[in-house]
């Protein structure tokens, strides 16, 4: 398409935060996040990950858009260029190949999630769970597992849904919608956190979020941890290198990134506050796994007042926010099929989307028809998340920290970055060792723990 030529730029630094959040918040915030504190052991898992997100979520996210601002290509392009500008080798150009293909199999497993969220708004809309209990909840998202038509059925819609924004690039009208829809699910968190006050179960949620037990420290939540604070922010995966590449150079990369670290973190925290206190007064476990958001928040829907067209709403929103982060993570590979092969992009969008979606059937079928198979005691959907958030994200984000920390001249990126001395100095302190080196550490600890 000719606009690759002229490329495009963000109309506002509120649009490009917007766009930067739409990716960020998703079913990592809503759906990961509060299961990943139930497996790690509560508060030592949201302690790390907060660290994880300061010290090296942050400078990688702003190394991420530094080099797409520098390179105004996709991610690979932006590498290559940015590294040859500088008299350095082209191979850097992996780094962005390593992140689309990140970003292609996150998706496969994310449509998935997709479409449970969207299962869900039909089964809470037709009233499924008004006055169940816990068990016959638990039963209805066993049910759903258990069925591949089902889950195929579903993961097809979300999939075609992402398609058909990609291809057919409606951008203003997902910027627009993000504008409403958004603070909307912010309002919906706060009405089930309000529930939630009233109903029980809030101080001992607080607590288990926020007063960690260091006994349950290990090697094993650290990497979780780091490997959350990648998928949640959306990087390791060429998205931000390519949202850089639409920023002009008046935006100020430290506050945006800042805005966008916060707005991201308090939705994790938001949703964590509004899972808990249901898993406690329920009794239910929260360890439970995937299954945690769809099995805990029906219960609270199936007996508020209005909770049908809460939970409605809510799943909606869900599958909402899921849409503005699945788009962002097609987008690269559908920019690469139309630069690098002849495929137009309405082509290069369809043959991105089936060999995902056929993927992503082959994640769905772990759950039911292929329980059994697995791949060092993992099936194909957690060893597609545990491939890219635990190996792929930090490897791909740590290689651009490093490019941007040690490779390129760093006299430009101060007058990039505008800093003071004192400033400058902390975030060399942080690029060049803090992070790097964080991502190493967590990595040989979890190959010591794993043996
Ligand atoms: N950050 C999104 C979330 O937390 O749900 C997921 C995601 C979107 C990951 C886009 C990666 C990405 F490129």
């Amino acid at each position: 398409m000719s606009n690759k030529q002229d490329h495009a730029q963000w109309s506002s630094s509120f649009g490009f935060v917007l766009a930067a959040v739409g990716s960020a918040v998703g079913l990592g915030n809503i759906w990961k996040f509060p299961y990943m504190v139930g497996e790690s052991g509560g508060a030592v898992f949201v302690i790390t990950y907060l660290f994880c997100i300061a010290l090296i979520g942050f400078p990688i996210l702003v190394a991420e858009w530094l080099i797409g601002r520098r390179g105004q290509k996709n991610p690979i392009n932006s590498f290559e260029d940015v590294a040859a500008s500088e008299g350095k080798s082209r191979a850097w150009g992996i780094v962005g190949g390593a992140g689309i293909l990140g970003g292609f199999i996150v998706l496969s497993f994310y449509s998935v999630i997709g479409g449970w969220a969207l299962n869900y708004v039909t089964k809470i809309g037709s009233g499924s769970f008004v006055g169940q209990n816990s068990d016959a909840v638990a039963a209805v998202f066993d049910a759903m597992l258990a069925s591949p038509g089902t889950l195929t059925i579903w993961h097809t819609v979300f999939m075609a849904l992402t398609a058909i924004i990609v291809g057919v690039g409606v951008a203003g009208g997902i910027e627009k919608a993000a504008k409403v829809l958004m603070p909307l699910l912010g309002v919906i968190l706060l009405v089930i956190l309000g529930y939630n006050i009233l109903n029980g179960g809030f101080g001992q949620a607080v607590s288990y979020l926020f007063t960690p037990d260091m006994s349950k420290m290990n090697s094993g939540v650290l990497l979780a941890a780091l490997g959350h604070a990648f998928f949640t922010l959306s990087l390791g995966m060429g998205i931000m290198v390519a949202y850089g590449s639409y920023m002009g150079r008046e935006f100020n990369l430290l506050k945006t990134a800042r805005t966008v670290i916060i707005l991201d973190t308090v939705f994790a925290l938001a949703a964590g506050l509004a899972i808990f206190p249901i898993i406690f007064v329920n009794g239910l476990d929260p360890a439970a796994g995937p299954g945690l958001i769809f099995v805990s928040l029906p219960i609270a829907f199936g007996s508020m007042t209005g909770g049908t067209l809460i939970g409605t709403l809510f799943f909606l929103l869900i599958t909402f926010a899921a849409l503005t982060s699945s788009i962002s993570l097609l987008e690269p590979s559908v920019e690469f099929l139309e630069e690098r092969t002849s495929l137009n992009r309405t082509m290069s969008t369809i043959v991105a989307s089936v060999v995902i979606w056929l993927l992503g059937v082959a994640a769905l079928l772990s759950f039911n028809l292929w329980s059994e198979f697995t791949i060092m005691g993992n099936g194909v959907f957690d060893l597609l998340d545990k491939l890219t958030s635990k190996f792929m994200l930090p490897l791909t984000g740590l290689a651009a920290i490093i490019f941007v920390g040690w490779v390129l001249a760093q006299d430009s990126i101060k007058a990039e970055l505008g800093m003071s001395d004192g400033a400058w100095k902390a975030w060399q302190i942080v690029a060049k060792f803090i992070a790097p080196i964080g991502v190493v550490i967590v990595f040989i600890s979890s190959l010591i723990g794993a043996a």
